[in-house]
């Protein structure tokens, strides 16, 4: 059952015994991260904690948090509040913690389709948070998070149907862009810039370090 917290108090809610709340699910809904703690306004099965996710994180105190996970849930956050929030992710964040996002890419059709949906990503976009990045585009760090790392990103394609022959299934075109698109940077990249347009990418998922001094 979800431990719920009224939004006028920001004490620390209790935490499910088989928890110690240093790996944390943001968002999480109805699908929750094994060993992680999922937080999420909402009534998803997966909630332990029924808050506000900007509302627990400021509840916690700093270096407490050994890795974040949030999946499809900051496209819901308004750009502006984005840098605050991830501001808060870094302040809970112990030295060589992680952080892993998935949200929907740009040019996932279904993206668009969501009235709910407040901020685009790219495959870049993490660039900008981070002070060090595994892509090969350099871009402005104004935004920048000093000692935040981007480690890794990879591209999730997703075909529409699971085509079967005589009950096998069957390849698709997405699992075999799975496969080759994401051997490395220089072809992330290029698939983004070149051909997005014409087979779009379903999510993007950008594994962030942070520095361990
Ligand atoms: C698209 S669902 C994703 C659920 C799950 N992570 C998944 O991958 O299926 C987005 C989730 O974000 C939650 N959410 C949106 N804004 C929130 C906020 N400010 N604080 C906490 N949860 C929020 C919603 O309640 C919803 O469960």
């Amino acid at each position: 059952m979800a431990i719920q917290a009224s939004p006028e108090h920001s004490s620390i809610p209790s935490l499910p015994d088989r928890l110690d709340g240093t790996h944390l699910n943001l968002g999480c809904g109805s699908k929750r991260k094994p060993g992680f703690l999922g937080v999420d306004i909402g009534e998803g099965s997966a909630v332990d904690v029924r808050m506000d996710v900007m509302q627990y994180l400021r509840s916690l105190p700093p270096h407490s948090v050994q890795e974040i996970y949030s999946r499809h849930f900051l496209e819901h956050v308004e750009g502006r509040e984005l840098h605050t929030m991830l501001l808060e992710f870094d302040r809970v964040l112990r030295p060589g913690g992680r952080v892993q996002v998935i949200v929907p890419h740009y040019s996932n059709p279904y993206f668009y389709s969501d009235p709910t949906h407040r901020t685009f990503f790219g495959v870049h976009t993490f660039s900008y948070f981070c002070d060090r990045s595994s892509l090969r585009r350099r871009v402005p760090r104004y935004t920048a998070i000093a000692g935040w790392s981007l480690v890794d990103v990879k591209l999730g394609f997703k075909s529409y149907g699971k085509p079967k022959l005589l009950g096998v299934k069957l390849p698709t075109l997405s699992s075999l862009l799975n496969l080759l698109v994401n051997r490395g940077a220089l072809s992330i990249e290029l698939f983004e810039r070149y051909l997005c347009g014409l087979w779009s990418i379903y999510e993007v998922s950008y594994s962030i370090d942070k520095r361990r001094d």
